[in-house]
C-alpha cells in the first residue's frame, strides 16, 4: 500500500517594500500635543513610513511581491493564486490582489484580497496552506499590505502616532513533512468590532460632506481595550498553535509578533515566557504597518541573520474584526 506522504506549505521567498518618506517624532510634535518620549516609552516607536503622492496599496504590495518572488526563484507565471491581505485597498473594488497581479505579470493566477486587517498575513497563510496542502495549487503569494496613514486623524494624538505604511510578500510552495507551516490559530470576535474601526466609506456610510465634518472616514480606535484584547490572545493563540503540533515555548527559536507597541509584545513575550532574545522587534523603525508588519519583520529577521534553516518560529497577529491569527512554522530554506 502506497504510504500518504503529507506535504506542508513552506514559505519559498520573502521580501519587504516600505515607502521613502520617513515620518519621525519630533515631527509629530509639531502636529499634536505629544513628545518623544511619551511615543518612545508608551509605543517603542521612533519613527514610521508614510506613503507619498504616488504610493498605494498595490504599488508596495507589487513591489513586495516582486522582492519575494526573486528571493523563491519563481517566475511571476508560475503563481497559482494571489492572496492579499490589506484593510486598506486602493479602491473598494476590484481586489487589490487583481491590481498586483495586473503590475507583476502573474496572468496565470487567480487573486483576491482577504480582510483581516493586522491579522491579514497570518490568516493569508492559513489560507494558502490549505490549498497547497490539499494538492491543488503549488505557487501562492501571500501579501499584508496597508496605507493606513492615509485613514489617519492627523490631529488625533492617540492614533496618528501609531501607524505606518507599508507591505510584506511571501511565495509558498509545497515542502516536506515537519517543515514549513506546521499550524495555524486563527479566531475572531466581531463583538469588537468598534474598538479598532472605519465607519465611513464603504456601503452603509458612504463618504458623505457630512460624515468628513465628522471624521468618520478616520481610524477611531479605544487604545485601552484593544491593548488588553491583543496582550491576552497574543499568547493564547500562540501557545494554542504551538500545542497542536505537539511543541512548546521551550521549541520556539524566533517570536515575531506583529509589531503594534513594543509593551504588547513584551508582555505576550513574557506570557509564553521567551526570552528578549527570542523576540523580533522593528516596531521603533516603521510604527505599525497592519497587514504588513509581520512579513516585513520577517523579512528583516532572515536578511539579518536572525532566522536558519530548521528553526522553529512563531508569528502571531490581531486587529480589527476583531481578529487574531498565529502560524508556527519551521523555516525551510537556507
Ligand atoms: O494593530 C492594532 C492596533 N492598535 C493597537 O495596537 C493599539 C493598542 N493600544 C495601545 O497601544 C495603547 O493603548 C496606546 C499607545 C494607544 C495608548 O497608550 P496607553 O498607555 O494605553 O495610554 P492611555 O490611552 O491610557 O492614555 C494615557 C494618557 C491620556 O491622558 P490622561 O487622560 O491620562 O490625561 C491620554 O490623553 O496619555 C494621553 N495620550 C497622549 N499623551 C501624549 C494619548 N496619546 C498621547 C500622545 N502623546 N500621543
Amino acid at each position: 500500500m502506497a504510504q500518504e506522504h503529507k506535504v506542508n506549505a513552506g514559505i519559498l521567498g520573502i521580501g519587504m517594500s516600505v515607502p521613502d518618506r520617513v515620518l519621525t517624532n519630533e515631527e509629530l510634535e509639531r502636529l499634536v500635543d505629544t513628545t518623544d518620549e511619551w511615543i518612545f516609552t508608551r509605543t517603542g516607536i521612533r519613527e514610521r513610513r508614510i506613503c507619498g503622492p504616488d504610493d498605494t496599496s498595490a504599488s508596495l504590495g507589487a513591489a513586495a511581491a516582486i522582492k519575494a518572488l526573486e528571493s523563491a526563484g519563481v517566475a511571476p507565471e508560475e503563481l497559482d493564486l494571489i492572496i492579499c491581505g490589506t484593510a486598506t485597498p486602493d479602491h473598494p473594488w476590484p481586489s487589490t490582489a487583481c491590481l498586483i497581479q495586473q503590475r507583476i505579470g502573474a496572468f496565470n493566477a487567480a487573486a483576491f484580497d482577504l480582510s483581516a486587517a493586522c491579522s491579514g498575513f497570518t490568516y493569508g497563510l492559513a489560507t494558502a496552506s490549505g490549498f497547497i496542502q490539499n494538492g491543488s495549487m503549488k505557487r501562492i503569494l501571500v501579501i499584508g499590505v496597508d496605507t493606513l496613514t492615509k485613514q489617519v486623524d492627523w490631529s488625533d494624538r492617540s492614533t496618528c502616532i501609531l501607524f505606518g505604511d507599508g507591505a510584506g510578500a511571501a511565495v509558498l510552495g509545497p515542502v516536506g513533512p515537519d517543515t514549513g507551516i506546521l499550524s495555524s490559530t486563527l479566531g475572531a470576535d466581531g463583538r469588537g468590532y468598534d474598538q479598532i474601526w472605519l465607519e465611513a466609506g464603504a456601503n452603509k456610510a458612504p463618504v458623505m460632506i457630512s460624515l468628513i465634518a465628522e471624521k468618520r472616514q478616520c481610524i477611531k480606535m479605544k487604545g485601552s481595550e484593544v491593548y488588553k484584547f491583543a496582550v491576552k490572545i497574543m499568547g493564547e493563540a500562540c501557545l494554542q498553535s504551538l500545542e497542536k503540533v505537539g511543541l512548546t515555548s521551550d521549541d520556539v527559536d524566533l517570536f515575531i509578533p506583529h509589531q503594534a507597541n513594543i509593551r504588547i509584545i513584551n508582555a505576550a513575550a513574557e506570557r509564553m515566557s521567551l526570552p528578549t532574545e527570542k523576540v523580533f522587534v522593528n516596531v521603533q523603525k516603521y510604527g505599525n504597518t497592519s497587514a504588513a508588519s509581520i512579513p516585513i519583520a520577517m523579512t528583516e529577521a532572515l536578511e539579518t541573520g536572525c532566522i536558519k534553516k530548521g528553526d522553529t518560529l512563531v508569528i502571531v497577529g490581531f486587529g480589527a474584526g476583531l481578529t487574531w491569527g498565529a502560524n508556527v512554522i519551521r523555516w525551510s530554506r537556507d
